[in-house]
């Protein structure tokens, strides 16, 4: 397995996922935080060393918890999503930066990453303010991405050029709009690696048991999930898995321990489910369904849009 090289560190080709961590729900459920600090710890122990945090999740428990769990692993490369929350201003947008390195106990990040919500919330202009600050006070010396459209992507590249090293998107079985829209091609020919988020799914993909994926996991010995996670890393991405369960956090690390052969790969690629992509929007997290679905939610309503009997 050969690991993934942002800004010359060797990454583990599974990051630390977080959302759904700190949740009250979790507590009604026996889970204590000491319990998902422990979660988060296991992974970092074998061997997952990239984190974002996100001031968004749980109000904040989500980075407090992981605060807690990557102070033991001071190498782990951290990347800070400034999404716009309640953020108004750029000042509040830095405000809301300052409170996440106090709790993670840091003074800089590796990677300063911008949603494109936060375009949609501070305009172009604010947010180039907000990133040139970022990078004039010595905060990050490198700019992440977040669901940027292939417009932004090359608007920003034009700006802040080699400094941006990542962007993170959702890529998965069913939900493919960045290649479709030739985003994942543009940030390959830029260097920019891409981190993928819900490419389990949260274990739907799974629970549909598309027919490849059956016919693949019964092949080689694996879940599902092993076969999407290994053709993402085949594919060079990094991909965001959160687990809270021992269980799933082993099925995940071990997923990387086979080889899909590359004909394998290509019927996964050639099996992209046909659905019709809803318009979509790509600054606003609230906008209705005439202004388009912002784009970070396909991957949540693409079961609601298109339940199994109506696709396979
Ligand atoms: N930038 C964005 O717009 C954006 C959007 C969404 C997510 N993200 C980031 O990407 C990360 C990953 O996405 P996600 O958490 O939404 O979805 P995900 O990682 O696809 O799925 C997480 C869920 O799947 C379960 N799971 C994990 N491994 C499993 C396995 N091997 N078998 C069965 N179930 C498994 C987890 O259960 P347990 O916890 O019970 O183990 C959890 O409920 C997030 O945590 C967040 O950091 C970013």
């Amino acid at each position: 397995m050969n690991s993934i090289n942002i800004s010359g560190k060797e990454l583990f080709p599974i990051g630390l996922g977080s959302f759904g961590f700190g949740e009250e729900i979790l507590k009604e459920k026996g889970i204590t935080d000491q319990d998902q600090i422990e979660s988060m710890k296991y992974a970092l122990n074998k061997g997952i060393n990239y984190a974002v945090g996100y001031m968004t999740y749980a109000n904040g428990n989500a980075v407090k918890l992981l605060a807690q769990a990557i102070k033991e692993f001071p190498d782990t490369y951290l990347t800070f999503c400034a999404y716009p929350g309640k953020s108004q201003t750029v000042e509040d947008a830095i405000e809301n930066f300052f409170e996440f390195l106090e709790i993670m106990g840091r003074k800089e990040v590796d990677t300063f990453m911008v949603s494109s919500t936060m375009e949609g919330r501070l305009g172009r202009e604010g947010l180039i303010q907000l990133i040139e600050y970022i990078f004039e006070k010595r905060y990050a010396k490198t700019l992440g991405l977040n669901n940027f459209n292939l417009e932004q992507l090359n608007y920003f590249h034009s700006i802040f050029k080699d400094k941006i090293v990542l962007h993170e998107i959702c890529h998965n079985f069913e939900i493919r709009v960045y290649e479709e829209l030739g985003i994942i091609q543009r940030g390959k020919e830029l260097g920019i690696q891409h981190i993928i988020y819900q490419g389990l799914r949260r274990n739907r993909t799974a629970l549909r048991n598309w027919p490849i994926l059956v016919e693949l996991s019964q092949k080689y010995g694996a879940t599902q999930n092993q076969i999407i996670l290994n053709w993402l890393y085949d594919l060079g991405h990094l991909t965001l898995v959160k687990a809270g369960q021992i269980n799933h956090i082993d099925e995940n690390i071990n997923s990387l321990s086979f080889s899909l052969s590359q004909e394998d790969i290509k019927l996964i690629n050639d099996s992209a489910p046909l659905w019709d992509l809803p318009l979509l929007n790509w600054q606003n997290f609230d906008s209705e369904r005439d202004d388009g679905l912002y784009v970070a939610k396909l991957s949540n309503v693409f079961d609601d849009l298109y339940p199994a009997t109506s696709l396979n």
